[in-house]
């Protein structure tokens, strides 16, 4: 701090939700800065469990200030049940801000992510069908709707006027036979803007401030690297940068801010959605880690995620892209008993052995692992795992800490945190 990320290094997923609270327990604001409602991020607090796609996962710690931030993509049907199921749990939300720049997920943009993906064949990505390639396309043409605009009825009627006969013929030219109507959407639109005027505000100068006057701010990264729209999986991510620099970008403050980044990532990899996995593993196989881990089904889409060996050739990568000063391994209760514990190192190619992500999807889908096994440590119970957290990182056991060494050789990068258990009071805290 000042400034810390926390994004992902594989495919999403990884835990961030998690780590962002753990985190925001020493910031005073917290910023998401990337993607829209198709992120969904777990926060467990004793035995309430909150599941976050747009409100920051700081949020229900009500002293900190929450901002979504430029580069989010706001659903603002999806915002509004947010907040109201917070209320409902007791929660005020009064502490959380919205960019008036970030741009408005429309239900055409639902539609039509839902036809492309029927149309794409084998370029269908498995969206999680929130709306976000279509809005973050608009943002990109010039022909989007930002949240302040949500209070100013003559120019959304300007807008949808326009957007509306436009979007028409787009749906009906994909096949689709949705109606769209100019008027209820304004209704609608208009209508969220009454509730949600109140949280529009220019939270790139609320940061600066904050910022200036040495506040600790907390940026949430949603997705993961390999999702990212440059860096990741292309064309099986997602519509938005997931790395360290859309931070700056997606919230509006300037680089110089940035003092700390933390990578995380899951002790295995998971997917949903479609693309090359090189370290998948058959069904009866995944399923046994999907099974031992109760969240392995997409926080936003219910979906089972495919399941693999840790890639530590993913995670080079993204510790190349990001430049994380620490890892945050998770679930590294879920991976205990599994003996050995194998590593992904390097990937097999035509004969050759790659140590460095490909770009190409073609030589992915035909790379195969190769593995390093490692001795695994002992399953032990949700009770046992606080007491090690209580006795401190030098009494865990022995192997898991070998198996920490490994991961941060084979990607150059130390373990901050680590975490063995969904709350927080399984969570160790060892950064220098
Ligand atoms: P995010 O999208 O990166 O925030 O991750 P998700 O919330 O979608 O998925 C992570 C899941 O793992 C959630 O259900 C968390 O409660 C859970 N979780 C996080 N860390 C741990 C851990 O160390 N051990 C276990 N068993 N579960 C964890
Ligand atoms: P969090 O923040 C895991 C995946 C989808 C799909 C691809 C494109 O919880 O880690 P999109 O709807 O973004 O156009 O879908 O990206 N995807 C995620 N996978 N976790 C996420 O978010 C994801 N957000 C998008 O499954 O393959
Ligand atoms: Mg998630």
């Amino acid at each position: 701090m000042p400034g810390t990320v926390v994004l992902g290094t594989q495919w999403g997923d990884e835990g961030k939700g998690k780590i962002i609270d753990f985190c925001a327990e020493k910031a005073d604001v917290v910023v998401r800065f990337n993607g829209g409602s198709n992120a969904g991020h777990t926060v467990k607090v004793g035995d309430e469990v909150f599941r976050f796609h747009l409100i920051p996962s700081g949020t229900i710690r009500p002293e900190k200030l929450n901002i979504v931030g430029n580069g989010v993509v706001v659903d603002p049907e999806v915002l509004v049940k947010e907040i109201d199921e917070l209320k409902g749990r007791g929660y005020k939300v009064d502490n959380l801000k919205v960019s008036e720049r970030a741009h408005l997920v429309m239900p055409y943009h639902k539609l039509i992510d839902g036809l492309e993906e029927g149309l794409k064949g084998s370029l269908k990505a498995g969206t999680t069908m929130r709306g976000i390639g279509p809005c973050y396309e608009d943002k990109a043409a010039r022909i989007g709707v930002r949240f302040g605009d949500l209070v100013d009825r003559d120019l959304l009627e300007a807008r949808l006027s326009t957007l509306v006969p436009l979007k028409q013929r787009l749906i009906s030219a994909y096949g689709g036979d949705d109606v769209l109507s100019r008027e209820a959407l304004l209704r609608d639109y208009v209508g969220y803007g009454k509730v949600l005027g109140k949280y529009s505000a220019d939270t790139s100068l609320i940061l600066h401030e904050a910022l200036s006057e040495g506040r600790q701010v907390l940026f949430e990264g949603a997705q993961g690297t390999h999702l990212d729209i440059d860096h990741g999986i292309y064309p099986y991510g997602t519509s938005s940068n997931c790395v360290t620099g859309s931070a700056s970008v997606g919230s509006g403050v300037g680089i110089r801010h940035i003092q700390e980044v933390i990578g995380v990532v899951k002790a295995f990899t998971s997917r949903v959605g479609t693309g090359p996995f090189p370290t998948e593993l058959p069904e009866e196989e995944g399923a046994y880690l999907r099974d031992r881990s109760l969240g392995e089904y997409g926080t936003t889409t219910g979906r089972p995620r495919r399941i693999g060996w840790l890639d530590t050739v993913m995670v080079r990568f993204s510790a190349r892209v990001n430049s994380p000063d620490h890892l945050a391994v998770m679930k590294l209760d879920v991976l205990a008993g599994l003996d050995p514990a194998k590593v992904c190192v390097a990937y097999e190619s035509d004969g050759e052995e790659l140590r460095h992500f490909p770009a190409s999807m073609n030589v992915l889908s035909k790379c195969k692992p190769v593995y390093e096994e490692l001795a695994g440590w002992e399953d032990i119970s949700e009770d046992t795992w606080r007491e090690v957290v209580k006795a401190g990182y030098d009494e865990s056991p022995p192997n898991l800490r070998e198996y920490l060494a490994f991961l941060t050789k084979q990607t150059g990068v130390p373990v901050g945190i680590v975490s063995v258990g969904p709350g927080r009071a399984e969570t160790m805290d060892i950064r220098k």
